[in-house]
């Protein structure tokens, strides 16, 4: 036979990507609505709020900001850039990307930065429109081209358009290096994401479940979620798990997705993003990685040995933001002993 039957297991396959947008985010209410409170005087015309979002990863900080983009597209008129700074991460590659998502042609080679500045504000002139710009990953600017941030700050001197712009990061403190001027002009609020509840968890990947299944065994979404939160609580290594066991359930011709198909997928579902995470840490960090990946070990043996290997080691109290950091991005979990209560890091 040429075509496929009908799947006996999926209803909508899409439905588990991790790229496709729900129609809902459960348990993401409050943060949504406070993004799209702050970026809502757009749509009178007026100044929006640059927002900062920071979390660990697959928490919904994207589907977040994507989903308050689309609503405010849909009803309110405002134009909407998203723009992933890991495949823009050069001033003039995000400005040149926001000129052509207003339909202008951009010249791929031989345009100064100027040259799309200007294009930029004739076009913006033009529309009268009020524009948001999503810069996701936008540790990635930071390290590498934080012009873009002075550029776009400078748009609106020459603009009556109101600019505002969400930034999302994993590291919190993406900002700090950059210079006090700059962070009080961008005048951000902030809005933390935390980890999943395990019943959170839960409800979120049994609502993917239920869009994308026609038929699952009882069990199948607790193994998915309980493996999505032993790897660090992205939401996509449950995704990935169903989307899995799906596939083999189909292959094995069952009639519904079984706990025995998600056993079988497990090892094969890792987490991606410490692996990116890892190449794009400080040096500080990456020495505390090697340092920890050897052993369980007390803070203060950490930052003794650390100390050691270095020639001007930081302060504690430095070394102690850097240690939070990667417990916060999940690449390191920081445990506390029973005995003595001492704090100790140890590998995720
Ligand atoms: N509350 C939720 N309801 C439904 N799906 C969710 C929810 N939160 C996250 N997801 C899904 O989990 C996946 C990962 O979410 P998302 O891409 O927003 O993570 P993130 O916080 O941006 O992670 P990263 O820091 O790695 O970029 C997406 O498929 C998203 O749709
Ligand atoms: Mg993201």
């Amino acid at each position: 036979m040429l075509f496929e039957e009908e799947s006996k297991i999926f209803k909508n396959e899409d439905m588990l990507s991790p790229e496709y947008l729900p129609e809902v985010l459960p348990h993401r209410e409050n943060q949504i609505k406070q993004l799209a409170d702050n970026l809502l005087p757009a749509s009178k015309g007026r100044k929006p709020i640059n927002t900062f979002i920071h979390g660990p990863p697959g928490i919904g900080k994207t589907a977040s900001a994507r989903y308050v983009f689309r609503e405010l597209e849909n009803y309110s008129g405002i134009k909407t850039i998203y723009i992933n700074c890991w495949d823009h991460n050069t001033s003039l590659a995000i400005l040149s990307k926001i000129v052509s998502d207003f339909g202008m042609f951009v010249q791929r080679r031989g345009w100064a930065k100027d040259e799309v500045i200007s294009r930029l504000t004739e076009v913006l002139e033009k529309s009268k429109k009020s524009l948001l710009i999503c810069l996701d990953e936008v540790d990635q600017l930071i390290y590498k081209d934080q012009k873009v941030l002075y550029d776009l700050l400078r748009l609106n001197q020459y603009v009556k358009n109101p600019i505002g712009m969400i930034f999302i990061s994993n590291n919190p403190h993406a900002f700090a290096g950059l210079e006090n001027r700059i962070i009080s002009s961008l005048g951000m609020d902030e809005i933390e994401f935390k980890s999943y509840t395990l019943q959170e968890m839960k409800n979120i990947l049994q609502e993917r479940s239920s869009y994308g299944f026609r038929s699952v065994e009882e069990g199948v979404v607790a193994l998915a979620c309980a493996h999505a939160l032993n790897k660090g609580g992205d939401v996509r290594i449950g995704l990935e798990s169903l989307l899995k066991a799906g596939r083999l359930a189909e292959r094995d011709a069952s009639d519904k997705v079984k706990v025995e198909h998600v056993k079988k997928v497990l090892k094969d579902v890792k987490e991606t993003k410490p692996q990116i995470l890892k190449e794009n840490i400080t040096d500080v960090e990456k020495l505390i990685l090697e340092i920890v990946d050897k052993n369980k070990i007390t803070f203060d043996d950490l930052y003794e040995e650390y100390s050691k290997s270095v020639e001007k080691p930081l302060t504690k109290r430095m070394f102690r933001e850097y240690v939070n950091h990667l417990n916060e991005i999940n690449l390191v979990k920081i445990g506390q002993r029973k005995s003595d209560r001492s704090r100790f890091i140890s590998k995720v």
